[in-house]
């Protein structure tokens, strides 16, 4: 049975990957939450840790917003390799050069606010229904939740977690 992992308050996850998504860095509590050694990760893709539960808008959402250079928030649940799964709070960013290109992306993950994980759970359930009918279907669902919130997708996650 998989069992779900909590992060330590003072836990912050992080990793790097090149413009593809592939791991080219993770630090000791990546390793440590995830359960893999440090060869295990670099150059393979991020959905390594990729859970089952989790809506694709929301990975949409965030490689839409990274490519267009803007950071984006996220709660995620990841899956670790002996199928455990951990939440977490996560800020992605791209990384530019000196020009203004980007060159890579950047996370970094905490402890997510316990109460924004049971609104979200409820979210995503939905949002992996419209799933089923089509990935547009999931789309429209979230964006019409910000709408009603009257929040853009940034400051709904960013409250979630501050609330
Ligand atoms: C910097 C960065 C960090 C990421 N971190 C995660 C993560 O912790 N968990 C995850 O499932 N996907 C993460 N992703 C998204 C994955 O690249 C991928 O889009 C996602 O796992 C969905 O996988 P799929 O495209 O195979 O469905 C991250 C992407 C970037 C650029």
């Amino acid at each position: 049975m998989s069992k779900e992992i909590f992060l330590s308050e003072d836990t912050l996850i992080t990793s790097k990957t090149d413009l593809s998504g592939k791991i080219v860095y993770a630090n000791e509590d990546f390793l440590k939450y995830a359960g893999y050694g440090m060869a295990d990760v670099l150059n393979k893709p991020h959905n390594i840790v990729r859970h089952k539960n989790m809506p694709r808008v929301v990975f949409k959402f965030l490689w839409q917003y990274v490519k267009e250079g803007k950071e984006i928030f996220a709660f995620v649940k990841n899956k670790a390799k002996n199928g455990d799964f951990y939440w977490v709070f996560a800020n992605i960013t791209p990384s530019f050069d000196l020009n203004g290109n980007i060159i890579g992306y950047y996370s970094v993950r905490r402890a997510p606010n316990k109460k924004a994980i049971t609104d979200i759970e409820k979210l995503y359930s939905q949002l992996l229904e419209a799933e089923k009918i089509s990935i547009q279907n999931s789309i429209t669902l979230l964006s019409d939740f910000c709408k009603n919130s009257q929040k853009s997708y940034n400051e709904l996650i960013f409250d979630l977690q501050n609330s």
